[in-house]
């Protein structure tokens, strides 16, 4: 029997084709992401799952899908994956990392720079016909050259986004779980408490999972720790903020300003947030580039086949694929 294989949305060709090559594939039909039921319709049968991170794969998706062998997450984060019940099932589970570091790092970047210069706003300026000429007092922003920058997780994207910081001559500062001597003697970054890391910073961004323990790392009592001109960035994953806090603090202003890729409810996006001008709105394009999509496609489809195979996948997340391959050896 050819391995079977679920896209569970549109990928780059090149992934596709690697998945082809090595079994039967079934790709969702519909521009949108598959419901629960569609998910157990057209993967109920499937040895493997290429998944998006809106697949929501918990306890009981997995309980009911006993030909499952493997999934591949067509993401770095792996948050919408129950991995205790993969393990629990032998489902090995992969992720696609390294390969979208710069790209996201890149729009954390351009959060901090449209944010801190009003980029957004002043576009909507113009183009709404408002503009009578140069003004001396018109859009006044606050730049980044020499500020503090704080980052919280300092993974492979938080220490891109620390190693292009050192570019715009930024003092940066960093909150993670373990030290990390490389980046501090590339970047001169200096570990610290989040409390204090918080309150020196003008720039903070997030770099870490959501896990139970980052979930709601951000809120109203270190918002409040910030600077009144403070900006956040969040290019991880929008639980780890309070939104409701967030746009508190941003309404009476007691921060400056946030930049923001990912959201607490996404794609629910409270209109109070969209009201505010402080804020730059991205519909969590991190990792989008072509390139990047694309061997983020063929590295997804190569773990996949790994585990299908019961062979070692890259990129494993989890210990099934490492027990698995011990059985098949
Ligand atoms: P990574 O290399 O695993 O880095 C994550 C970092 O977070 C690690 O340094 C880890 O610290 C730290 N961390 C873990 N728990 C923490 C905690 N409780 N408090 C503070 N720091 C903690 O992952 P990555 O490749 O940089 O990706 C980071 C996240 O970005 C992903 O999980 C994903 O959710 C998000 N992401 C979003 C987009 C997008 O499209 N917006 C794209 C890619 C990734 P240690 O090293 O000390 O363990
Ligand atoms: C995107 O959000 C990712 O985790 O790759
Ligand atoms: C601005 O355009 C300047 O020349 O200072």
């Amino acid at each position: 029997m050819p391995h079977r294989f679920l896209v569970t949305r549109r990928i780059p060709q090149a992934g596709l084709d690697r998945l082809t090559a090595a079994g039967e594939v079934i790709v969702n039909p519909h521009d949108r992401g598959l419901t629960r039921q569609e998910l157990l319709d057209l993967g109920g049968n499937a040895d493997g799952w290429l998944t998006m991170l809106t697949d929501v794969i918990d306890a009981s998706v997995i309980q009911a899908c006993p030909k499952l062998r493997g999934i591949a997450n067509y993401a770095v984060g792996f948050n919408n994956i129950d991995l205790a019940a993969c393990t629990k099932n032998n489902i090995g589970v992969s992720n696609t990392p390294d390969v979208l570091t710069d790209a996201t790092a890149e729009i954390a970047f351009a959060l901090m720079l449209a944010t801190a210069r009003r980029v957004v706003e002043a576009d909507a300026f113009l183009r709404s016909g408002q503009w009578s000429g140069w003004a001396p007092l018109q859009f006044l922003g606050v730049g980044i050259c020499g500020k503090t920058l704080g980052i919280i997780g300092a993974g492979r994207i938080g220490t891109r986004v620390a190693e292009m910081a050192s570019g715009f001559r930024m003092r940066i500062v960093y909150s993670s779980r373990s030290r990390k001597p490389e980046l501090e003697r590339c970047t001169g970054a200096i570990y610290m408490a989040l409390e204090n890391m918080l309150s020196q910073s003008d720039f903070v961004s997030l770099h870490s999972p959501l896990t139970p323990e980052t979930q709601h790392l951000i809120g109203a009592r270190q918002l409040q720790m910030m600077k009144s001109r403070a900006i956040l960035i969040n290019t991880a994953r929008g639980a780890l903020v309070d939104e409701a806090a967030l746009i508190n603090a941003l309404r009476e202003k007691r921060i400056g300003a946030a930049g923001l890729d990912v959201f607490e409810h996404e794609p629910k996006i409270s209109s109070e947030l969209g009201a505010l001008k402080n804020v730059v709105l991205l519909p969590h394009i991190g990792s989008g580039t072509e390139e990047t999509r694309s061997r983020m496609a063929v590295i997804a489809a190569e773990n996949l086949i790994a585990m299908v195979e019961g062979r070692m996948p890259a990129n494993p997340v989890n210990q099934a694929t490492h027990n698995r391959t011990k059985n098949a050896k």
